[in-house]
């Protein structure tokens, strides 16, 4: 079976995330998570994560869908909204990964990766967000 992959930030860790967690567990043998050390989450969003890169990775590792955390580093470099593309090529590569799966309000920031696996967007969850917690907008009127 497939070796997954996704990217994300999965600070105070919602049902949103838990939901795209569970979908992509289903497709595969193996789930990694690249987790954006706090530093380019700085630079991705302007302001430090509610929790450290410690606490956001030893939470995922809590969850029954994840596998592996491995820290998402290097060179801001950056197509549009993605930053480090040259970290995330490598480190399909060096993972044996055979899908990258992100949520779809990503669809297509990601299909520089189709020349070295497969790409796949999957529904986001409607309602829930880090931002919208941090922002005690929570239930988010869309
Ligand atoms: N995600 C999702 N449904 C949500 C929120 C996030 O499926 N309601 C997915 C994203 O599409 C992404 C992954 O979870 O693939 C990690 O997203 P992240 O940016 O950490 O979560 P957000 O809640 O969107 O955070 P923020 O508000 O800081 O952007």
């Amino acid at each position: 079976m497939t070796r997954i992959l996704t990217f994300g930030t999965f600070d105070l860790l919602h049902y949103g995330h838990m939901r795209l967690l569970q979908r992509i567990a289903e497709r595969g043998s193996h789930v990694v998570v690249g987790l954006p050390v706090d530093g380019i989450v700085v630079a991705a969003k302007g302001r430090p994560p509610f929790y450290p890169y410690a606490i956001r990775r030893e939470m995922l590792l809590h969850t029954r869908y994840v596998d592996e955390v491995v820290p998402h580093d290097g060179e801001v470099d950056g197509i549009g909204r993605i930053r480090l593309v040259a970290a995330k090529i490598a480190l399909v590569r060096e993972l044996g990964i055979g899908e990258v799966a992100m949520g779809d309000d990503w669809r297509g920031d990601y299909d520089f990766l189709k020349p070295h696996c497969r790409v796949v967007y999957l529904e986001r969850t409607a309602g829930i967000s880090t931002t919208a917690i941090r922002e005690a907008r929570y239930p988010v009127v869309d």
